[in-house]
């Protein structure tokens, strides 16, 4: 190993703790996008991480407020113009806590439990932002960067990013770059260095179902009017066919085909059925027939029922024929189908299928279509090898059954391709109770990042 790569590994090890105090600090901020009350906490976390920006010496940080929530960017020049320039990307915003009762302690008082640390957003992902910024600071404060870096760290992207593309394009010189570096995705296991090629798509939605007017006696009304929250069921039902189709009308006329050596490849995954079931706890695993587990969970297309509200639903019983029903229903997409396609697609499901008796409201909320990368690039080549530096193995390459949209806007607004990577797990309870970070594999990827900001220089 180089000097430089040995001086700023052993810099990360002897800042672990702190590096770790400071994850604590930034993982107790409850920066919740989508909830209006959070506001005060989204711009403290945006404050502390422009503050953490100017602490390593980033240069031209800047709060950039949009009509949701601000963008922080930053930059470090100094390795000159022939030097490749990075866009770091990452978001400071977390998902909401409820079921609070399920958290084993509070959802931002971080606490660590064996190899593991418990808050919101610890590993989705504060933490996966601060490993490329630990490692950059590993690097400029025991020798040179290699490389120019420019970060862009939202707030918005568990909201699905509505101000984000506007921003690309109105700061598309100021954010001028060679590649972008996405750690917002994740690795299979602990033993398991793994590359993120593709993320899913998503198109969400909400559906309203209204019959009467007012909620009805049940009793007096049972058998004269049709039951909302039964139409809903049966809509939603009629959604799937017995094959764990889709039957929206054309939602999969444009669903890009793998080839053979990708399904090969695919089928050597060493994760499968046994993973699933376990990370699960589900009596059995289900999906479209003709698929294996890991090709539904990459390559192919779903739709999903996110939540259901309707009548009564307290303590005890009342009977009631309730007035109306809701579902928010979501998708996820594959390279071809566009997200706004596919809400088309839902409409026309919805005509022809809801009964005539109720009256139907189809709301469309956010949504990005699915990104694919070019697995060859020198970038992507470049991650792998300090992976395998770290980890003493290959990389698997594997598709990511999330989305992050941005990936596909960095594609087509600012025309670089994104390296996906992260150290999360599928098991860390993202968007759950109990969210966890796996601590060893953290700071693995602190060496990790380090290894691959100089490899990106060679
Ligand atoms: N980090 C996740 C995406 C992800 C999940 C990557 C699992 C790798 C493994 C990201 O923060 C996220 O949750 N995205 C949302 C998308 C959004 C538009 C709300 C998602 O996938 O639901
Ligand atoms: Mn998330």
């Amino acid at each position: 190993m180089s000097d430089n790569r040995s001086l700023a590994i052993q810099y990360a090890h002897n800042n672990a703790t702190r590096f770790l105090d400071e994850l604590i600090t930034f993982s107790s901020i409850s920066s919740i996008s989508t909830e209006a009350k959070s506001k005060p906490e989204i711009l403290q976390a945006a404050e502390w991480t422009a503050n953490h920006l100017r602490l390593l010496g980033i240069n031209n940080v800047q709060i950039f407020s949009t009509p949701g929530h601000p963008v922080v960017y930053g930059e470090w020049m100094g390795a000159g113009e022939s030097a490749p320039t990075a866009l770091i990307y990452g978001h400071y915003d977390v998902q909401p806590v409820d079921p609070i009762d399920l958290w084993v302690t509070g959802p931002f008082t971080p606490e660590i439990r064996g190899d593991y640390i418990y808050a919101r957003g610890i590993t989705d992902m504060k933490g996966q932002m601060l490993v490329a910024l630990d490692a950059f600071e590993s690097i400029s404060k025991s020798g040179n960067l290699p490389i120019n870096f420019k970060f862009l760290f939202e707030g918005e992207e568990e909201i699905g990013s509505p101000n984000l593309a506007p921003f690309l394009e109105s700061h598309k010189e100021l954010l001028r770059c060679d590649f972008a570096i996405n750690p917002d995705t994740g690795t299979l296991a602990p033993e398991i260095p793994c590359i993120t090629y593709a993320l899913r798509g998503l198109a969400y939605m909400e559906l309203r179902v209204f019959g009467p007017d007012h909620d009805l006696h049940s009793g007096v009304f049972g058998g004269a009017i049709r039951n909302p929250a039964q139409a809903l069921c049966e809509l939603i039902a009629d959604m799937h066919d017995d094959q764990g189709r889709v039957t929206l009308p054309g939602f999969y006329e444009k669903v890009r085909l793998i080839d053979a050596a990708e399904k090969a490849e695919l089928a050597q995954l060493p994760i499968g059925d046994e993973y699933y079931l376990n990370a699960t706890g589900a009596p059995a695993l289900h999906g479209e027939n003709g698929f294996t587990t890991i090709e539904r969970l990459g390559v192919r297309p779903t739709l999903e029922i996110n939540g259901l509200l309707s009548g009564f639903t307290g303590d005890g019983a009342k009977t009631v024929l309730p007035a109306w029903a809701m579902a928010k229903i979501s998708t996820r997409l594959v390279p071809d189908q566009q997200p706004s396609e596919v809400y088309e697609q839902m409409y026309s499901f919805l005509e022809t299928h809801a009964a005539k008796e109720i009256r139907w409201n189809l709301i469309p909320m956010h949504g990005g279509p699915a990104s694919i990368s070019n697995r060859n690039s020198v970038y992507i080549k470049a991650l792998e090898r300090a992976l395998e530096t770290v980890w003493h193995k290959p990389s698997v390459y594997k598709r990511e059954g999330g989305s992050v949209p941005v990936v596909l806007d960095f594609q087509q607004i600012l025309g670089v391709e994104t390296v996906n990577t992260g150290f999360s797990m599928p098991d860390d309870n993202m968007h759950s109770p109990n969210e966890k970070l796996h601590l060893p594999t953290w700071y693995r990827g602190i060496d990790a990042f380090i290894h691959f900001y100089f490899n990106l220089a060679e």
